[in-house]
């Protein structure tokens, strides 16, 4: 391969950024160094997501695993809040499909399929307990629960308001990343939480988000990861869900029923005399 060059954004007055993500001259982009026509020929999307983020094609046995969890994210009906406030911002706001994009992605957070990351970390800290204080990972995972309990926090990754003894999609994921021999420690602590979960709290399953966060950390990413790839995942809901409210309803039809149990109607006192000058 040609040299990839600067493709002349840093002769300005600006000084160039840094990447080593994507490059391009007049007849060629490559990401990551490899031709972007050639990936169309012969790659998929999940590849190309796995390349854009660690550097590297996943094996054929990772591509199948992220694609399996794009699968699992991309939508869980109108109803899942990311895709009820793009549905109601596209219902207002009929002009910007980015507006109503972006207030679908806005929604997700810590509550609504932001629990990956902090989930990456409970796992990686049930794992550091192994390794420094001598205990078994099931040991470890009592201490993280007990500590959660008595700190009043709940624990990312388990329960869910339609799921409330099993969530679909998790024993497929685990199976397939056992089968791809990616499932290791990530998705063994997990399995160690939620048993504890169980006995010291009660039976919440793990959801999405911790069978993201278990795959993510065997497969090495970051925890910052398993928001980012939540996002890609969601998207393809939340414009699906966007693209059928223009189509099939009309403007202004969500009608919240709002109960108001604020003051009573009074008057106002009377105004008060300007002080003459
Ligand atoms: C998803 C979630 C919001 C559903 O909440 P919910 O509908 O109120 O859950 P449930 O009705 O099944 O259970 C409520 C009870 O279980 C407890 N509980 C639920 N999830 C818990 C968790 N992850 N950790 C600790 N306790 C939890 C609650 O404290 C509550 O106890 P209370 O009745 O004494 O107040 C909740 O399970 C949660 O916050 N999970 C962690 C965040 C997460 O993983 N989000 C991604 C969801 S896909």
């Amino acid at each position: 391969m040609k040299k990839p060059h600067s493709n002349g954004e840093t002769n300005g007055a600006m000084q160039g950024w840094r990447t080593a993500i994507v490059t391009s001259d007049p007849s060629n982009i490559w990401i990551r160094g490899y031709d972007t026509v050639s990936l169309m020929q012969r790659g998929s999307f999940a590849d190309v997501i796995y390349l854009l983020h660690r550097g590297e094609l996943p094996s054929p046995a990772e591509r199948r695993l992220i694609e399996a969890l794009l699968i699992g994210i991309s939508d869980h009906g109108a109803g899942a809040p990311s895709c009820a406030v793009g549905r109601m911002v596209a219902s207002s706001n009929r002009q910007s499909v980015a507006a109503a994009v972006a207030a679908g992605v806005l929604a997700i957070g810590d509550e609504h399929g932001g629990a990956g990351s902090p989930c990456m970390e409970q796992i990686a800290d049930c794992l550091d307990r192994v390794r420094e204080d001598g205990v078994t990972l099931q040991e470890a995972a009592a201490a993280v629960v007990g500590e959660a309990i008595s700190e009043k926090r709940r624990l990312a990754g388990f329960g869910h308001r339609v799921h409330h003894t099993k969530d679909p999609r998790i024993d497929f994921l685990f199976s397939l990343a056992r089968k791809a021999k990616v499932a290791g420690d990530g998705v063994k602590a997990v399995q160690a939480l939620e048993t504890e979960i169980a006995r010291q709290i009660k039976p919440l399953p793990a959801n999405i988000d911790a069978a993201l966060a278990a795959i993510l950390h065997d497969l090495g990413f970051p925890p910052s990861a398993a928001r980012f790839i939540f996002i890609i995942g969601r998207v393809a809901g939340i414009t699906a869900e966007i693209a059928e409210e223009y189509l099939r309803e009309r403007p202004m039809r969500v009608r919240i029923p709002v109960a108001y149990d604020g003051k009573s109607p009074r008057k106002l006192g009377p105004a008060k005399k300007k002080a003459k000058k």
